[in-house]
C-alpha cells in the first residue's frame, strides 16, 4: 500500500480520554483540515460525537472531523484503522493493557505510531515481540512522547548534537534535573501505574525491565556501567544544589540509553544518563529533598503490595476519564535542565539545555509533545536514520520535534556552560 492509499494523516486514537481531548483540541487549533488530515477514534460513537460538536464549535477552521470506531480488544478494527492512516497517535491506556494488538497492526500495516507510555514493562514487550517485524515494514513505532520521555531523551540529543557540532566529542554523562514546575495526575495515568505494578507482581519478564538499567537495549546489549537510578537524596557538585530520585527516572534514562543504542551508539557504550529532582540549597534543600525521596519510596513500597494497591485504586484514585480541566491543562509549568560534560582533545567541556513550558506537564505540554510528534511521523519531518522499528523520540524523530516545540511556546534551549559556571 502506497501513503496516499491512506484517507487520514492522524488517527488520533482514545481521543475521548483525559489526554487524548487535550491533544484533539490542541491538533485542531493548531492546523486546518487542509494542513493536517485528521481523524479521532475510540470505542464510543456517542462520545466521539460529543468531542466533535465541541471541536468544532471551538473552532473556525473545522467544520467537521472524521470519526473512526473500533475497541482495543477488537484486532479487526484496530487493523481497519492502521491501514487507513499515516500515522496512528495513541492515548488508549494502560499500554499494559491495551496497547499490543495496535502496534501489532500498525506493524503489519507499515504504518506509524507514537504514543504516551511510561510503562517500561509494556516497551521491553513491544521491543520484543515487534522491533524486528517494525524494522521491516519500516513502520515507526515511537513510544513516550509525552512529559515521558520528551523533555529528557529529546533534551539529552540536544546536548549531544550542541556537544558534537561545537567540540567534535560526545557527552560522556548527562544528567537530567527537574528544577520547578507544576501539573496534576490523571485517572488513567494512575491505572497505569497500576498496571506496571500489576505486571511487576506477576511476570519475571516486567520485573526484569524495571530493574535492569539497560533492560529496554536491543537484545544482547542488556547491560552495561550505567548503575542505574539515583536512590537517596544527594548533595550535587554541579548544580550546587541537593537532588531527590525522580519519579520518571526509571522510564526517562531507560529511554534515553535506547535512543543511545539504537543510533549505533554515538554517545559510546561508557554512556551514562541519569535524571534527578532539584530541591535547594541548605537545610531546607536537603529536608524537601529527604522529603521527596521518603515519598516516592513508601509510594513504591505502597504499590507493590496488592491488597493496598487494589485498596489505593478502588477507594482513592481518581477513576480513569477523570482529570485536570482545560484551564488546570494549561495553568501548570515546567522546567528542566540537562547538563552534559565530556572531553576534546584540548580539554573538559560542558553542555547545558533548558526544556521547559508554561503549561502543565502531563496534559496541556503532554498535548503539544505528543500532536507533533505525529506531526513529525506524517510530514516525515524527521532527522532519523531509522526507517523502522520499536524506537524513542530522540532516535525516531529526533530534532524536528525540538524545532517544531519552539514554534509553539516551548523553551528548548542550548550552549556551552558559563566557563566556571559547573
Ligand atoms: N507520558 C505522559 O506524560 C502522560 C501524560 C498523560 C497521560 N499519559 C498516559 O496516557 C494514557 C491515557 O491517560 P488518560 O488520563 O487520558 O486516560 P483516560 O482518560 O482513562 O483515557 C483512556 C482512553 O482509552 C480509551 N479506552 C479504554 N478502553 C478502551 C478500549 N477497550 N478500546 C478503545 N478505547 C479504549 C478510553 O475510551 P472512553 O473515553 O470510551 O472510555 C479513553 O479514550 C495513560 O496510559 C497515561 O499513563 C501519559
Amino acid at each position: 500500500m502506497t501513503d496516499t492509499d491512506r484517507t487520514h494523516d492522524v488517527v488520533l486514537w482514545g481521543a475521548t480520554g483525559v489526554a487524548g481531548r487535550f491533544v484533539a483540541e490542541y491538533l485542531t487549533e493548531r492546523y486546518a483540515p487542509e494542513d493536517l488530515s485528521l481523524a479521532v477514534g475510540g470505542r464510543s460513537p456517542d462520545r466521539l460525537d460529543s468531542l466533535v460538536d465541541e471541536l468544532t464549535r471551538r473552532s473556525d477552521a473545522w467544520d467537521d472531523v472524521p470519526v473512526v470506531v473500533g475497541d482495543a480488544t477488537d484486532p479487526e478494527s484496530l487493523r481497519a484503522i492502521a491501514r487507513d492512516a499515516r500515522v496512528v497517535c495513541t492515548t488508549v491506556g494502560p499500554y499494559t493493557t491495551y496497547g499490543s494488538p495496535l502496534v501489532e497492526a500498525c506493524v503489519e500495516a507499515g504504518t506509524d505510531y507514537c504514543d504516551l507510555t511510561g510503562e517500561v514493562n509494556w516497551v521491553r514487550e513491544t521491543v520484543d515481540r515487534f522491533h524486528e517485524a517494525a524494522v521491516d515494514a519500516e513502520a515507526r513505532i515511537v513510544h513516550s512522547c509525552g512529559f515521558d520521555s520528551v523533555p529528557a531523551d529529546i533534551g539529552t540529543l540536544l546536548v549531544q548534537s550542541f556537544a558534537a557540532e561545537t567540540f567534535d566529542a560526545h557527552c560522556e554523562t548527562v544528567r537530567i534535573y527537574l528544577e520547578g514546575g507544576s501539573g496534576s495526575v490523571s485517572g488513567g495515568t494512575l491505572a497505569s501505574f497500576v498496571a506496571l505494578f500489576d505486571a511487576a507482581a506477576d511476570d519475571p519478564l516486567a520485573r526484569e525491565a524495571i530493574r535492569n538499567p539497560y533492560s529496554l537495549a536491543p537484545a544482547g546489549e542488556r547491560s552495561g556501567v550505567d548503575p542505574g537510578e539515583q536512590r537517596f537524596p544527594r548533595r550535587d557538585a554541579l548544580r550546587s544544589a541537593w537532588t531527590a530520585p525522580s519519579p520518571m527516572a526509571s522510564v526517562n534514562e531507560r529511554v534515553i540509553r535506547r535512543s543511545n543504542a539504537l543510533l549505533g551508539y554515538p554517545w559510546s557504550r561508557e554512556f551514562r544518563c541519569s535524571e534527578v529532582v532539584t530541591t535547594g540549597t541548605g537545610p531546607r534543600g536537603a529536608a524537601a529533598a529527604g522529603l521527596v525521596a521518603g515519598g516516592l519510596g513508601l509510594f513504591k513500597t505502597a504499590m507493590s503490595v496488592g491488597p493496598v494497591r487494589s485498596a489505593l485504586s478502588r477507594y482513592v484514585f481518581p477513576e480513569p476519564g477523570e482529570g485536570p480541566t482545560r484551564a488546570e491543562a494549561e495553568a501548570g509549568s515546567f522546567e528542566i535542565r540537562v547538563i552534559g560534560r565530556g572531553t576534546a582533545p584540548d580539554g573538559s567541556f560542558t553542555v547545558e539545555a533548558e526544556f521547559g513550558a508554561d503549561r502543565d506537564p502531563g496534559y496541556g505540554a503532554t498535548a503539544r509533545m505528543l500532536g507533533e510528534s505525529a506531526v513529525c511521523l506524517a510530514r516525515d519531518d524527521v532527522d532519523s536514520p531509522l526507517d523502522g522499528g520499536v524506537l524513542t523520540p530522540a532516535s525516531g524523530i529526533g530534532l524536528p520535534l525540538a524545532e517544531r516545540l519552539r514554534e509553539v511556546g516551548f523553551t528548548a534551549s542550548v550552549g556551552e556552560a558559563a566557563e566556571g559556571g559547573r
